[in-house]
């Protein structure tokens, strides 16, 4: 019987054990999507999809429909796109712009502030006695860092930045490494799969160690560098640094794989535009972050509950995994680039992310199966029984001298015991109260 207070039992970080049952038992699901998705900060979107008064993307916090707005003065704003009159949803495109949205099934009608602004027969069927001011679309806290937009259901939540925490130290090492920051390429893949949501985002964060194995007939058929052989990217990296790679965990559940010493970029070939776009902006980054972050680049990594981020030391691929019942995870995948970079840029990214990280990318593909077989597994009768392992590294991990998270040797799982712990704490504690933030430190 799982009650609501023992998940840091079920997830032992001392032994580096933990209960299969929270990948797939109804109940614990049920009490995640109140408890994490209920009260956690959640990625929505970035600024660049939303740059106009008025414009709107549709997204998901956790199962719920919301739309993000910037309003006509320019606000954001998260609603749940629910007609407050009987529940239909008030917008049914991905995206857009538009001053209102009218409901299809009476014809309510909400502005993109989230007023009610018009209600069909509101003289003559409401008899004026409708206060219009009481129903207007349900909102969230929302707010942004570095273009990336988030928002919470939890007016009890800490502000956005201490629930960032340390992890804006790496979020500034991609999304702001000069003037003007970053933006999203327009469009985004989706497509379900047969897994847990958890299983994807923790290897996303700190699993290193499946690389040559999950992935070794990439590897086996000449790397990654196969992609150059479709104009793409060659991102083989140079031994020497690979043996300098760390696992971090940056508190708050946040944790990164893979930062190394800057190295510009991974393509071998000079005249590749994204090398060229490196080249030619090194010290404009250097100045715009600063020397001590600037010597860093920055590794695949993931924020808190259900956002990863690969490959981002030339602009990468973003992925939000979106809970669809325990078994079940809706993918969205977008890329993001520097905001100054040109159209060859941007094409050679899009490809080389399709290729990689899209539904059905050379990466993705790989890594599926073993998502969806350790979710099976969690389900059935005598797997079930026995807990899963997760004590790479345990007992070698120490704090970074310069970065501020704690580190480990790569491969370590580091990563997903941060972010498994926090998980933990986050379904034990009956209010924001109770949860053990990491503080920021004085460098980020
Ligand atoms: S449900 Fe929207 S107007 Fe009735
Ligand atoms: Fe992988």
């Amino acid at each position: 019987m799982v009650t609501k207070s023992n998940y840091r039992q079920m997830v032992d970080n001392e032994k580096g054990v933990m209960d299969r049952r929270i990948i797939v038992s109804d109940e614990i699901y049920k009490q995640e999507l109140e408890q994490v998705f209920g009260r956690c900060w959640l990625w929505v979107g970035h600024e660049s999809l939303i740059q106009k008064p008025n414009d709107f993307i549709a997204m998901y916090m956790g199962e719920d429909p919301v739309l993000v707005t910037r309003d006509s003065k320019g606000k954001l704003h998260t609603f749940l796109n629910m007609c407050r009159h009987r529940g239909n949803r008030i917008c049914r495109a991905d995206a857009g712009n538009a001053p209102s949205f009218m409901c299809t099934y009476h014809g309510w009608t909400f502005a993109t502030d989230g007023k009610l602004v018009g209600v069909p027969g509101y003289k003559e069927a409401y008899f004026e006695e409708l206060d219009r001011s009481q129903w207007g679309l349900v909102e969230a806290r929302t707010d942004s860092y570095k273009g990336l937009i988030f928002a919470n259901w939890d007016n009890t939540a800490p502000s956005l930045l201490d629930y960032l925490g340390n992890i804006t130290w790496h979020l500034d090492l991609c999304f702001d490494r000069s003037e003007g920051g970053s933006e999203i390429l327009p469009g985004a893949h989706k497509w379900l799969m047969g897994m847990n949501w958890k299983f994807p985002t923790d290897n996303h964060m700190g699993d290193g160690y499946h690389v040559a194995i999950t992935h070794g007939s990439i590897l086996g058929a000449g790397g990654v560098s196969g992609a150059t052989a479709s104009g793409t990217m060659n991102p083989t990296m140079p031994r020497t640094l690979a043996r300098q790679r760390l696992a971090f965990a940056f508190g708050n559940g946040h944790a990164v794989t893979g930062i190394t010493p800057w190295q510009g970029t991974w393509s071998a070939d000079p005249n590749n535009p994204v090398s060229k776009f490196n080249e030619e902006h090194k010290d404009e980054f250097r100045r715009h972050l600063g020397e001590d972050k600037a010597k860093w680049q920055p590794g695949t990594f993931a924020i808190f509950p259900n956002l990863v981020i690969s490959n981002p030391a030339w602009s990468g691929s973003l992925k939000v995994f979106l809970p669809r019942g325990p078994l079940s995870t809706l993918g969205w995948s977008y890329y993001f680039v520097d905001r100054k970079a040109p159209t060859e840029y941007r094409d050679t990214i899009r490809r080389y992310q399709t290729l990689m990280h899209g539904p059905s990318g050379i990466m993705e593909s790989d890594d599926q199966l073993p998502f969806i077989q350790a979710t099976g597994t969690a389900r059935s009768l005598v797997g079930q029984r026995y807990m899963i392992n997760q004590q790479l590294g345990i007992g070698h991990e120490k704090q970074h001298e310069e970065i501020p998270a704690m580190c480990a040797p790569s491969p370590s799982e580091i990563g997903q015991r941060g972010f498994y712990g926090f998980w933990a704490e986050m379904m034990d504690a009956p209010s924001w109260s109770q949860v053990k933030l990491t503080p920021r430190a004085k460098n980020v």
